[in-house]
């Protein structure tokens, strides 16, 4: 039953400026392709084939990009640079696209609540395209997928992070269940240091079930007087079960400039020849 994802992508990108004035942050280009392309490869590589998008003003390029081009495809047509369009042709194929637009931005919570008319009372994979993941071997949402067969219950991607660094994210706290996962006990959103929980930062994948939308609803404005899914997963733990894993793979924070240009580099080195 497991077949949406959820993207959402109404963010403006200021640290990007002025690249993300008129642009979407997530067509920022990580060497050949955008961020969003990374994100939905992702979660096609998990079976998860209907992708879902909670855009807003300035993002339009995103539905374009999943378009056809004809004047693109036409030109090149018979031309060694059609493999360069082979990935977004077989997602193309194989994927179909939904979006809905956020007109306020009020936190992530009330992005994630906005998609409820099209994820609908389904479980659902929810991927920020900022966060590349990067593996050897199945892409983080498919090993999250794994286990949300195994648990039927929501699923955080974390990582460890220095302590001083907690501000930036979501931090857990949890009891060790199996290798690499933990039952959430307790969540803050961008603590201090010094009031973090632990050094388990959440990263930006998640599998939630729709009484998510119920929790969302009921949760109250948090941290940067936003509506936070931590403070709404908070909720559903406490009245259930979340589950937080430490995921296989590297991952870059490409909504920082630090990170982008890492995950450039990185991707250029491991994915590029040199001599091209
Ligand atoms: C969001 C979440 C945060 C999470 C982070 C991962 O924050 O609210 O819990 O740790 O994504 O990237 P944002 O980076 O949108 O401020």
């Amino acid at each position: 039953m497991l077949k949406k994802c959820l993207y959402p992508v109404a963010g403006y990108g200021t640290r990007f400026l002025p690249a993300t004035k008129s642009m979407a942050k997530e067509m920022l280009p990580v060497v050949d392709k955008p961020l969003i392309q990374y994100a939905v490869s992702e979660a096609m590589d998990a079976g998860l084939v209907q992708q879902s998008f909670v855009t807003g003003r300035t993002k339009r390029s995103i539905e374009d990009h999943f378009d056809i081009s004809y004047e693109v495809e036409n030109e090149i047509k018979g031309s060694s640079k059609e493999d360069q369009l082979s990935e977004i042709r077989e997602i193309r194929e194989n994927c179909v696209f939904t979006y809905t637009r956020q007109r306020e931005m009020k936190g992530l919570g009330h992005a994630i609540l906005t998609s409820e008319p099209m994820i609908g009372d389904e479980p659902f994979g929810v991927i920020l395209a900022d966060d590349l993941c990067i593996t050897e071997g199945d892409s983080v949402m498919k090993q999250m997928v794994g286990l949300y067969k195994q648990f039927r219950c929501s699923i955080i991607a974390i990582e460890e992070v220095p302590k001083e660094e907690t501000y930036k994210y979501g931090v857990i706290a949890g009891e060790q269940f199996q290798d690499n996962l933990f039952k959430v006990k307790d969540m803050v959103e961008k603590p201090a240091p010094e009031d973090a929980p632990s050094n388990m930062a959440i990263i930006g994948r998640y599998i939630l079930t729709p009484d998510i939308f119920d929790y969302i609803r009921e949760t109250k404005p948090g941290a940067g007087g936003e509506v936070q899914i931590t403070d709404a997963l908070l909720a559903q733990a406490k009245n259930g079960c979340v589950m937080a894993y430490k995921f296989k793979g590297k991952r870059f924070d490409c909504g920082s400039l630090h990170g982008y240009v890492e995950a450039t580099n990185y991707c250029y080195n491991k994915f590029h020849d040199p001599s091209e």
